[in-house]
């Protein structure tokens, strides 16, 4: 069967999940967490080669002060207590988004994990924290103009090796994005990757999101059909 290559996911809801039930916020964070690691075991065993998910963007430091430090906090405590798990799983982990602004000893955890899974051939796990799509396109940016100082022909740009000053150059285009929570947009996530992304909306919070909605979008992701501009797919030469 036909498996996204790249598989993107907005990670949705918590706050509202936990809100339902009468708890706060940060319940909704931790219980996404539990969420998170599931489904990143149920990638594994459909064979999804890359997942990228998105956990803090650049536009969430507009959260209260308290929520903002909880979920600095969660965030490193998780990397601490999965970076063994997830290198013996063979997942190779970065974590894509601008550093400047973090705290000194959660720069330290990310770059732990990311040493430690490097040379990991699994699946491709990307974070995106304190990641947003334009802050991504600029710093790229900013990359080619380095190299443009260093001798690079403008003329030798385009979309192709554009694509190769990302965050994460290997995974430059994704096939499927999942957001849970029923808001219906991309939030600054992956401008540049989505160009063609097959979308996917689904209404259940994110801590209530399983293994088998993850199946369930794959499923609707393989009835699509994918024309990048060009004519549906029918047999013969119907479209001649
Ligand atoms: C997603 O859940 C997690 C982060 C953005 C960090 P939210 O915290 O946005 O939850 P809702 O959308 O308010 O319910
Ligand atoms: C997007 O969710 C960011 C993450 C899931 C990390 P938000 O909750 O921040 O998005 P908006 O504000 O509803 O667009
Ligand atoms: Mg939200």
């Amino acid at each position: 069967m036909n498996i996204p290559s790249h598989v993107a996911i907005i990670m949705d809801g918590n706050g509202r999940w936990a809100q339902e039930k009468g708890l706060p916020r940060y319940a909704g964070h931790r219980e996404g967490v539990k969420t998170l690691k599931k489904i990143i075991k149920k990638a594994g065993e459909m064979k999804i080669p890359c997942l990228t998910v998105y956990a803090f963007s650049t536009e969430n430091w507009r959260r209260p002060r308290k929520e903002v430090d909880f979920l600095m906090k969660l965030f490193k405590e998780t990397l601490k207590n999965e970076s063994q798990e997830l290198a013996s799983k063979n997942v190779r982990v970065n974590i894509i988004g601008r550093r400047n602004g973090l705290s000194k000893s959660l720069i330290n955890a990310i770059e732990y994990i990311e040493k430690i899974t490097r040379d990991k051939n699994g699946m491709e796990l990307n974070i995106a924290f304190n990641y947003g799509g334009r802050a991504e396109i600029v710093d790229s940016v900013k990359k080619v103009v380095q190299d443009v100082n260093q001798g690079l022909a403008l003329d030798e740009l385009d979309e192709n090796n554009f694509s190769k000053y990302l965050y994460n150059p290997r995974w430059p285009e994704v096939e499927l994005l999942i957001r849970t929570g029923g808001e219906m947009r991309i939030s600054n996530y992956m401008l540049w990757q989505l160009a063609y992304a097959e979308l996917y909306f689904i209404d259940k919070c994110w801590p209530d999101f399983n293994g088998e909605d993850l199946e369930k979008a794959i499923k609707v992701f393989q009835q699509r059909d994918r024309r990048f501009g060009g004519l549906p797919e029918v047999g013969d030469d119907k479209n001649a």
